[in-house]
């Protein structure tokens, strides 16, 4: 007999009643117990201690000049563009992995959606310090985002189409990690340097980063993620894959060109 008759397609929606699937009806809140998360946490945290110190001791640009004779504007200039790029695009491959998490932990995703609401914006910041430092708005808007920003963008959607949310929000921990332990002190150099009202963008993100604690609020959604002991090893890959990829942009052709026609600017 046909299933498409009323009564077969109302007995047959009482007898499969787990068609729908996908909606975070499970609450799936990760394996791991809050100890669990605690002592990996403590583990993720010097694996990237470890990736600050290589990064220092690899990347020549990581350390800024003590005379302003020796900064080297257009990179500066350059790498704050990027900064921004790397926000305009990676808050659109962000959100699509929110629904990706809804779709097991709604939880996880309250989170996101949260350090989302807090982050994708901050593009002005990082523009307003390259106006700041003489370029022109027109200027500004010529430029493409380099070569690597594109790859690591890619990068990201690569992981949401195969592997998951996982690597994407693995990220974001790194990046805040690193910025609450560097970047206020990395401000106040450039501070000293260019002075105050030429940093008042990045001062702005390093903030809202430790007063909202994005380290923490990214944790308590990447802690919900892990559902296996393979994810916690997919954790420490992933980290190993950014560092290249962000040392990649460091040491691309883009950074090294800068910005040089910089319109009214001041160096
Ligand atoms: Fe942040």
């Amino acid at each position: 007999m046909s299933y498409t008759t009323k009564s077969k397609l109302e007995s047959a929606d009482k007898i499969s009643p787990v068609r729908c699937k996908g909606f975070g009806i499970q609450r799936d809140n990760g394996c791991l117990s809050m100890r669990e998360a605690e002592d990996f946490r403590a583990e993720c945290d010097a694996y990237i201690d470890e990736q600050i110190k290589e990064w220092q001791r690899d990347v020549a640009s990581a350390h800024l000049p003590e005379k302003l004779e020796d900064f080297d504007w257009d990179v500066y200039r350059r790498g704050l563009l990027e900064t921004a790029y790397r926000i305009r695009l990676l808050r659109v491959i962000e959100s699509k992995a929110i629904s990706q998490i809804a779709k097991t932990s709604p939880d996880a995703a309250k989170i996101w959606a949260e350090y989302e609401a807090d982050e994708m914006t901050h593009d002005e910041m990082f523009l307003d310090d390259l106006v700041n430092s003489g370029v022109d708005i027109s200027v500004i808007n010529q430029y493409e985002p380099s070569l690597e920003t594109k790859l690591l963008v890619g990068y990201f959607a690569y992981l949401l189409e195969h592997e998951g949310p996982l690597g994407v929000v693995s990220y974001s921990y790194l990046v805040e990690y690193v910025n609450v332990k560097m970047e206020m002190n990395r401000v106040d150099i450039l501070s000293k340097l260019l002075s105050e009202p030429m940093v008042i963008g990045q001062r702005a993100h390093a903030y809202t980063d430790i007063n909202h604690d994005h380290p923490t609020m990214v944790w308590e959604c990447l802690s919900k993620l892990i559902k296996t002991e393979n994810d916690k090893r997919a954790v420490f890959v992933y980290f190993d894959n950014f560092k290249k990829l962000l040392m990649m942009f460091m040491n691309g052709d883009d950074i090294k060109e800068g910005i040089k026609d910089s319109g009214n600017a001041i160096a």
